[in-house]
């Protein structure tokens, strides 16, 4: 009676042990990169000149680049540094982090384009989540109003850059990120426009951006006179028609937090559709970590992105809290394979390399010749918050 209950239960016990042992090579693996990310962003700090923030650091050439504070990135080097600060709690980190925010600060009346929300939200939203200093709150805040200037009623979308070229008034994927600045600024109390905007914004790139596959347009070009879309385009991608992969990730991760603010569960449901569109994809490698775009020309002998697959792996984390136990599951398995392939040699800097930089072999911009094959701050920021949120949420659960 006894070996029969021993063999009914084996298959459970094996399970269990199997997840244990997942879990504590998870939990080695978090910390063992959260420490190096301690140390390593010491060094970039120090390889940044005062006024200015790392930009990327290209390993062919050896050399590295900071950008100034208008730059789209310029929120992800005090975000890090601040996820960094969140898991140390060493006080040190937080006083660089401080430095950064207090050059970063002007750019809270910054209305030249749409990516208020990756500057503001990541830096100063987590400085105020992690200090509650009211100065930080305030600067989201203003944010938030700067950001607003950008709402074009006659398309119902935000205004993601000028027009000019080729270009009429863009509106792209990657803009899904900036809403968490506005949402969130109308929950704290600011004014309830901002979460108008961003429910707004969000159907309207569900309605338009989106192919039947689930793959998403990278920018749709708008006419503002009529309020018609001119053309369906790319940017960054291989094509109009591909897939580029970072496009992908935005959308996901935006959806996903769209959810998360209002509940609604059509967002819910594009962010799932999302998911599995890039899951299943024949043209996602084993490791998980995305070619630059799904249909770039001369897979498998391109370029991988390493920013989509952090950026894709912290998205799946939650939205994984959100479905039901078998596709919780498979997203929660892909998101650690994405984490571990990031962490082992093959993406991340070794100590002391890279100038500082976590992550290798990101690609910015291919058609541009812009950023490839470098690392670059968002990426690392990205990867920090997956690690992060899989401490919070799985971690010994
Ligand atoms: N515009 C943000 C990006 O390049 O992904």
């Amino acid at each position: 009676m006894r070996r029969f209950l021993l063999l009914l239960l084996l298959p459970i016990i094996t399970e269990k042990a199997a997840a244990q042992s997942s879990d504590q090579s998870m939990r080695s693996l978090i910390k063992d990169n959260l420490q190096f990310a301690a140390s390593q962003y010491q060094l970039l700090f120090r390889n940044t000149p005062d006024t200015m923030m790392p930009r990327f650091f290209d390993p062919a050439k050896n050399k590295m680049e900071s950008s100034d504070t208008k730059w789209w990135c310029s929120g992800f080097f005090p975000g890090t540094l601040l996820y960094i600060y969140e898991y140390t709690r060493d006080t040190a980190i937080l006083r660089l982090a401080e430095k950064k925010l207090s050059i970063l600060e002007k750019e809270k009346h910054f209305t030249g384009n749409h990516d208020l929300g990756f500057m503001m939200f990541c830096s100063f939203g987590n400085a105020y989540r992690l200090t509650g200093n009211p100065a930080y709150k305030e600067a989201v805040m203003t944010a938030a109003g700067s950001l607003a200037t950008r709402y074009r009623p006659a398309i119902q979308s935000i205004q993601s850059w000028n027009g000019g070229g080729r270009l009429h008034c863009p509106v792209i994927i990657d803009n899904m990120m900036n809403l968490e600045l506005l949402y969130w600024v109308s929950d704290q109390g600011g004014d309830p426009k901002y979460r108008e905007i961003a429910l707004t914004h969000s159907n309207s790139t569900m309605e338009r951006h989106f192919r039947p596959d689930n793959s998403s347009y990278h920018v749709l070009d708008y006419d503002l006179s009529t309020g018609k879309i001119i053309q369906k385009i790319t940017w960054q991608g291989a094509a109009d028609s591909s897939a580029w992969a970072r496009g992908q990730a935005w959308g996901l991760y935006g959806f996903t937090m769209m959810y998360r603010f209002s509940k609604n569960k059509a967002y819910l449901e594009q962010a799932r559709k999302i998911a599995q569109y890039l899951l299943n994809h024949p043209n996602l490698p084993a490791d998980k970590i995305p070619y630059w775009d799904f249909h770039a020309p001369g897979i498998p002998g391109t370029y991988r992105d390493a920013s989509a697959a952090a950026i894709i792996a912290s998205a799946l984390l939650e939205l994984a809290q959100y479905v039901k136990k078998a596709e919780r599951k498979q997203l929660l398995a892909a998101a650690e394979t994405m984490l571990r392939s990031l962490a082992s040699p093959a993406y991340r800097s070794a100590p002391g390399e890279n100038a500082g930089f976590l992550i290798k072999h990101n690609v910015g911009s291919l058609p541009h010749k812009s950023e490839v094959d470098v690392s670059l701050t968002y990426a690392d920021y990205y990867f920090i918050e997956a690690l992060l949120r899989y401490q919070k949420w799985y971690s010994g659960k």
